[in-house]
């Protein structure tokens, strides 16, 4: 869809060079959490371009869990945690995805979502999708209904956001 004006939540985030290393230009969101009316604009941006019903919100761990429950209370819904394999207490399903070097491995208790279930994905940042599209393959072996994804900020050069609108998301971000 389209974008907003969003140069309030823009300018409440930081851009750090060469974090985690050399190269690398990284989004720091923890700024505009920090402002009140930052973090207001940002969870009303979201809602605002939720499209259609939603029965639940997953957040991806550990940045999307705070702009995923914050959502989730504005939507009316619970929400579900997506963490790095091996954090969560009960039976669980799990999802390879290719980082840089090497692989990761995420997962969500298996009985977390009802079958049908529409999900909402949320996370702050999307940048080659390889954690956001691991997210929407392990909500869907989970049984769950997944239509659309809300992050804050996308980097669209790295092709992310675009590969998962490949994947059938409508996928929605209020910062490039
Ligand atoms: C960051 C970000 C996304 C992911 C995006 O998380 O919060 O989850 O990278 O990158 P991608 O689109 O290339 O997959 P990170 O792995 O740094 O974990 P953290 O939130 O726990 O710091
Ligand atoms: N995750 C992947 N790339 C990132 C970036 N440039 N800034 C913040 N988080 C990221």
């Amino acid at each position: 869809g389209t974008r907003p004006d969003n140069a309030e939540i823009r300018r409440r985030i930081r851009t750090i060079p060469d974090f985690p290393k050399p190269g690398i230009m990284f989004r720091d969101i923890t700024t505009l959490l920090l402002d009140a009316e930052g973090l207001r604009l940002t969870i009303q941006g979201m809602a605002a371009q939720v499209d259609g019903p939603v029965d639940l919100v997953a957040g991806i761990e550990a940045r999307g869990f705070l702009f995923g429950a914050a959502l989730a209370m504005e939507l009316g819904t619970g929400v579900l945690l997506i963490r790095k394999d091996g954090k969560l207490p009960g039976a669980t399903i799990a999802e390879d995805y290719a980082l840089e070097y090497g692989t990761d491995r995420i997962a969500i208790h298996a009985d977390a979502c009802a079958p049908g279930a529409r999900v909402l994905l949320v996370d702050d940042l999307i940048a080659t999708g390889g954690t956001a599209r691991a997210a929407v393959r392990l909500l869907r072996k989970a049984g769950a209904v997944v239509t659309q994804a809300a992050f804050v900020v996308d980097l669209p050069e790295l092709g992310g956001a675009d590969a998962l609108r490949g994947d059938g998301i409508h996928v929605s971000t209020l910062v490039a």
